[in-house]
């Protein structure tokens, strides 16, 4: 089950006495990146990021929200080229913790998308339904090009219209919470990534 957590040698538990290790029924929540790794991660990417693009070109970055608010706004911190930033929402999940595989576009961009290099940022790929529905929808709005950054990757999606060009961490199938990513709107707040 757990391939992030075994790849390390210690299993980091969420700390005794932390709110989080009180609402879990499985025993303590353990930590899968803590804020130390993700820190570091992310000021890769961004590097990555602000070397892929030419330098003087202006992107149009598109955080899916909710779950990629936190990510975003670190992320959007450490890129070094000009930058507007805009939302999208969408809906697959409701309360559970399966896709529902209905993905439901709830807010669209108002920013301009034709002729623009435009950088989605997902918390985490899961389905790929949400990225197979929206990247459908944006190329037809005929961007000059369209990337994916995921914080996190289940790498269970078998025909993934847009593979992320940036990926922050193979995450195994669990379900994750923290760092923008929640469990019936919970968790979302933890500076780190836990399996529930
Ligand atoms: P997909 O459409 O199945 O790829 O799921 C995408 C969305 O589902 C993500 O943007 C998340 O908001 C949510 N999601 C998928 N897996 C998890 C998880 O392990 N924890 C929290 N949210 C998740
Ligand atoms: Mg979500």
């Amino acid at each position: 089950m757990a391939d992030a957590a075994q790849r390390r040698p210690e299993v980091e538990t969420v700390p005794d006495g932390h709110w989080l290790s009180r609402t879990a029924d499985r025993g303590p929540a353990r930590i899968i990146f803590n804020e130390a790794q993700i820190q570091r991660r992310v000021e890769e990417m961004a590097a990555e990021i602000t070397r892929f693009y030419p330098e003087g070109e202006e992107l149009l970055v598109l955080g899916l929200l909710k779950g990629s608010f936190i990510f975003l706004a670190d992320l959007v911190r450490a890129i070094d080229r000009p930058l507007h930033v805009d939302f999208i929402v969408a809906s697959s999940y409701g309360s559970g913790t399966t896709s529902s595989g209905n993905v439901r576009l709830l807010y669209d961009p108002m920013a301009p998308i034709a002729g623009r290099h435009v950088l989605l940022v997902e918390d985490i790929v899961d389905s790929g339904n949400t990225i197979n529905r929206l990247s459908e929808a944006l190329q037809q709005r005929e961007p000059e090009s369209l990337e994916l950054c995921a914080l996190l990757h289940k790498h269970l999606a078998e025909n993934l219209a847009l593979e992320p060009r940036w990926t922050g961490f193979d995450a195994s199938p669990e379900f994750l919470v923290g760092y923008g990513l929640d469990h019936a709107e919970d968790f979302r707040h933890l500076p780190f990534v836990a399996g529930l």
